[in-house]
């Protein structure tokens, strides 16, 4: 029996192991979703993820301290100290991964749903103004070269990013009769050059040692079978030599 212990202990282990790494990590949601905002926006933080029954309090951090807020949402009026890196925690989840929120005192800011976009992908930016006051004459900036003018606030849309989209950006307009401008921002298109996905490390070998268990429990399987089978015969034998003895005399 003891060589059926080590696999045993072993599959518990995993088990256990792969229970408390399962259990989903909670994510932060930013409504309206820009990571980058001017101070006065409202902006909506939410905590997703499960709950255990008759505990819906969630955790939240905001740089590494904890905040005494309960709720799964809150909503904040942005001010620069608000800045920084938020995370939560339900009673069934994990705790999530950050997010980070940037508030800027200017006129003007760009905003980006995605810095980081693949080629084929949507680019979108939007010139955003402090308190949505209106903006006009727009012109929207990649690498210091105008490329988009509008009479009128509007996003600037490109409907397939390719790598030559890549660059720095701002945009400018008046606001009022001022005429302002936005910082610059990074946009990076990826390439596809590496389409093959590659599962984590240690997935891998949890599966490899998963298998390596499953043989290791179907061979004993096996063997012990065959021992119960040859044990029987002798235990039969000995019957039979021993019937067989006791005839003689
Ligand atoms: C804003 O100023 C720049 C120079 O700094 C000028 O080239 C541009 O035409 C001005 N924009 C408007 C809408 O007047």
């Amino acid at each position: 029996m003891w060589q059926l212990l080590l696999p045993t202990a072993l599959l518990l282990l995993v088990s256990a192991g792969t229970q408390a790494a399962d259990l989903p990590k909670a994510v932060v949601l930013l409504d309206p979703q820009w990571d980058r905002v001017l101070q006065d926006d409202t902006v909506t933080l939410k905590c997703q993820g499960d709950y255990a029954l008759g505990d819906s309090s969630t955790k939240w951090w905001h740089n590494g301290s904890f905040i005494s807020n309960q709720a799964s949402s809150f909503t904040i009026e942005a001010k620069v100290e608000d800045s920084g890196e938020y995370k939560c925690q339900t009673g069934l989840s994990a705790l999530s991964d950050p997010v980070h929120l940037e508030v800027h005192v200017d006129w003007l800011l760009l905003q980006a749903p995605q810095r980081v976009v693949k080629e084929g992908e949507p680019i979108w930016l939007r010139c955003h103004s402090w308190k949505n006051r209106p903006v006009h004459k727009v012109q929207y900036f990649q690498n210091g070269r105008g490329q988009m003018f509008y009479h009128w606030n509007s996003y600037f849309n490109i409907s397939k990013a390719t790598l030559e989209h890549s660059g720095s950006y701002f945009c400018r307009g008046l606001i009022g009769n001022k005429n302002e401008s936005s910082k610059a921002v990074d946009i990076t298109v990826k390439g596809l050059e590496n389409p093959l996905f590659f599962p984590p490390w240690h997935q891998i070998a949890l599966c490899l040692l998963l298998g390596l268990l499953f043989a290791v429990d179907t061979g004993l399987y096996f063997s012990v079978q065959r021992d119960l089978r040859s044990s029987k015969k002798d235990c039969r034998g000995a019957k039979v030599t021993w019937s067989q003895g006791s005839q003689d005399k």
